[in-house]
């Protein structure tokens, strides 16, 4: 048995804050902005379960799937609406579900940890069938829009997918997954109060990981770096995405990003990027598709797939 998916949904919104909007309330520059991270603007403004609640709707929509035909909803989010219930709960009820919902919550690292438990649990006897794997995060909502260190970076959105049963599309091929608990003091938010960062170390550590993790599972998998058709990376930072690819040995060209446009939404920038590739038609079947996730933790996670 694989798990295929079926269906991607996306999730942004309306409201846009450019570089140049933010070089207004702060001393920085759209040229300081774009040259340190490769993002020129991000979306503010969302609620988690409602952005959830609408990717989901369009991947379930692409699927073809209705509220009865989901079986599990793993819900990736940083930034819950509330200490409980968890909010797969009011996205499942925003949705009509009746099906088992949880959240999952490895910050930025999230989504290929969402996938392979997705994959697990319907690989489980009697398991599930058809799983809604979203991640959604309203970063604003616990970004500092007066430390210009941290504000340039974040924004909110969602991206879906739908795992489906399939006998043999959409096979898992080899995933890793780390966490260094020691490095939790470089990137944090507090219960209650905003995200804190030292970025230097950040961008150097998290290179490191996300890069050793790909290694690790393309070892796993027996494929070099440039047997991979599409890479996905977690949207952080684009200078992140190419320290990582030179160290590896991936072409930049084979990576998906959408960073540029939406800035770092932790959990659902892998999903949007999948969009992304999908929307430029390079996710067709027996492609081999990595996911590279990393964030506070530190934690990191990397997943390859046939598609
Ligand atoms: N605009 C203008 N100047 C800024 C600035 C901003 N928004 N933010 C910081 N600076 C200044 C600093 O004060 C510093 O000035 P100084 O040299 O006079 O002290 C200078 O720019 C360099 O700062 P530094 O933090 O060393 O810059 P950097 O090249 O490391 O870039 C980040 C900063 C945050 C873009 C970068 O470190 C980064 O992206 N780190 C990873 C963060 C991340 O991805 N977090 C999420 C992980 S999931």
């Amino acid at each position: 048995m694989t798990a295929r998916i079926t269906g991607l949904g996306t999730f942004l919104p309306a409201e846009t804050v450019t570089n140049d909007d933010l070089a207004r309330r702060m001393d920085t520059s759209d040229e300081w902005i774009r040259s340190r991270s490769g993002i020129g603007a991000r979306r503010v403004g969302g609620r988690t379960a409602q952005m959830a609640t609408a990717a989901a709707a369009e991947a379930m929509q692409q699927a073809g799937l209705t509220a009865d035909q989901i079986d599990f909803l793993v819900l990736c989010t940083t930034t819950p609406e509330k200490t409980f219930p968890a909010t797969s709960a009011l996205v499942a009820d925003a949705l009509g579900l009746r099906c088992g919902a949880m959240d999952l919550n490895v910050v930025c690292a999230g989504f290929p940890y969402g996938y392979v438990t997705a994959y697990g649990l319907m690989l489980t006897p009697g398991g599930p069938e058809r799983v809604l794997l979203v991640g959604s995060d309203a970063m604003s909502s616990i970004v500092d829009w007066d430390d210009r260190s941290t504000a340039i970076l974040f924004g909110d959105g969602a991206g879906a997918a739908v795992l489906e049963r399939h006998p043999s599309q959409g096979e898992l091929l080899a995933a890793d997954f780390g966490v260094n608990g020691e490095l939790a003091p470089i990137l944090y938010c507090d219960l209650g109060d905003k995200i804190k960062m030292e970025g230097r170390e950040v961008f150097k550590r998290a290179v490191r990981a996300v890069s050793r993790s790909v290694e690790v599972t393309l070892e796993k998998a027996g494929l070099a770096p440039t047997d991979l058709d599409v890479v996905l990376p977690h949207q952080a930072n684009m200078r992140i995405i190419e320290a990582m690819c030179d160290r590896i040995g991936i072409p930049l060209e084979r990576t998906f990003n959408v960073i540029e446009q939406t800035g770092n939404t932790s959990s659902a920038s892998i999903p949007l990027a999948m969009a992304a590739a999908d929307r430029a038609g390079a996710l067709a079947p027996d492609r081999l598709v990595l996911m590279a996730g990393f964030g506070a933790g530190l934690a990191w996670g990397s997943v390859v797939i046939r598609w």
